[in-house]
């Protein structure tokens, strides 16, 4: 098969490793890739917009597409791709409101009979105060913006005068709908499930870490490390997972909505047992880094099934080692002004995987050129070894400004 995998962060070189391992594999690019993993041996190809993909999957006679970002996954390079007869791997962009609306994604909850949070979703300042003062606050209430706000979107408010300061910045920036939540107390994990359209086969499950420090008040960022799988689900919570995705696609499939991609929930396991805060359309990034390694299948051959609607009967089969995966990002991360174009001084081995993000090159060197530059994983038979391995790797790594978070996997 000729392959191309379109992104060109850290979930993409990560996707694009597995592949590489296939045996039915006779060509792989990364679309447009980053100058990392072309020096790790990919072939990336200078390719970004739709337009451009399309054209270059037909000049070189491309067999399937997987698609990383939710951009691209939410563009009309899906549709352009099938036009042409091309297999591409992702959600279309109508059943995508999963993630690109939260109102789309409660409905479908709630039809489908899934836990979720309470909500009531409101389309006036009146009624969302109205709900604000109603509240008590003896726990605290979540505001959210119905589209896609780039992770600025949420606000859990402890009081009610966090909860009206949310309320004017969600609906100043986002407008209406706009979602009240009550909110869950537990812990988050994320599942993983590959569909047909009809049936799917689960990959996994990672925990994530969001914040830029320990700190729970701190900046929200889009990953700084995660391990995997998540070390505090029993057997019935991996079967209630699996019973999520069952009623969830099928409530879709109903509908006409058949899903065919990498589904991920976003779960919180609570006093009453697991609930969804939300899915998202795509593998998430950082997880993927943490999960794909310890995937042992073939992963193009799930794909391809996938797009031929031949899942049924197939599993996934993981590594009984656990992984722990450290981001490792610019200064200023995540504000804008960053300290960017630093040289990165890389060891010639190291024991782990490394996986490159935000990197560009500059006189044949690699330098950092966004906010998360790159991470290492480490696969171990406990997590304390792992996360002990991932952070003597990446501490052989060094660029002006690197920083990490030092509790990964604790
Ligand atoms: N109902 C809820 N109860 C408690 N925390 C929540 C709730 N909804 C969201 N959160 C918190 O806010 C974060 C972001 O919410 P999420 O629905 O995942 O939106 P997004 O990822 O699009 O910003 C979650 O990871 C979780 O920590
Ligand atoms: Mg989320």
């Amino acid at each position: 098969m000729r392959v191309v995998v379109v992104g060109k962060g850290g979930r993409e070189h990560a996707l694009a490793q597995k592949i590489k391992e296939s045996n039915l594999l006779s060509e792989l690019w990364v679309c447009p890739g980053n100058p990392g993993m072309a020096k790790a041996g990919i072939n990336c190809a200078p390719v970004e917009t739709a337009e451009a993909i399309e054209a270059f999957c037909l000049e070189n006679n491309v067999s399937l597409v997987v698609i990383g970002p939710e951009a691209l996954i939410l563009s009309d390079l899906k549709a352009r791709l099938e036009m042409q007869g091309i297999p591409c791997f992702a959600p279309t962009k109508n059943v995508a409101q999963l993630e690109s609306s939260k109102l789309f994604c409660k409905n479908i909850l709630h039809d489908a009979d899934v836990p979720t949070a309470k909500v009531l979703v409101t389309h006036a300042i009146d009624e969302a105060m109205a709900a604000i003062e109603a509240h008590n606050f003896a726990s605290p209430l979540v505001l959210k913006a119905d589209g896609l706000a780039a992770g600025k979107g949420v606000w859990v408010c402890e009081n009610k005068a966090q909860a009206l300061e949310g309320l004017t910045n969600l609906t100043t920036q986002f407008g209406f709908p706009l979602l009240i939540e009550e909110c869950l107390i537990g812990k988050e994990l994320s599942a993983f499930a590959l569909c047909d359209g009809k049936d799917f086969v689960i990959l996994g499950t990672a925990c994530d870490y969001k914040r830029i420090t320990p700190d729970l008040f701190s900046a929200n960022t889009g990953g700084m490390g995660a391990f995997s799988p998540c070390d505090f689900i029993t057997q019935e919570d991996t079967e209630t997972i699996h019973q999520i995705f069952v009623k969830t696609l099928n409530c879709l499939h109903e509908k006409n909505l058949s899903y065919q991609g990498f589904l991920f929930a976003g779960l919180m396991k609570t006093a009453k047992g697991l609930y969804v805060l939300e899915y998202n359309v795509r593998m998430g990034d950082p997880e993927t880094q943490a999960l794909v390694p310890r995937i042992q299948s073939d992963l193009l051959e799930l794909i391809s099934a996938a797009t031929k609607h031949e899942l049924a009967g197939k599993q996934c089969k993981l590594s009984e080692e656990v992984s722990v995966h450290v981001v490792a990002v610019s200064k200023g991360y995540p504000e804008a002004k960053m300290l960017l174009g630093a040289e990165l001084n890389l060891p010639q081995t190291l024991n782990t995987q490394l996986y490159f993000a935000g990197v560009s090159e500059k006189d044949q060197k690699l330098v950092n050129s966004g906010g998360r530059v790159l991470g290492v994983t480490a696969l171990a038979s406990s997590k304390e070894t792992a996360r002990t391995q991932a952070y003597d790797d990446i501490q052989k790594i060094a660029y002006e400004g690197m920083y990490f978070r030092k509790d990964i996997g604790q």
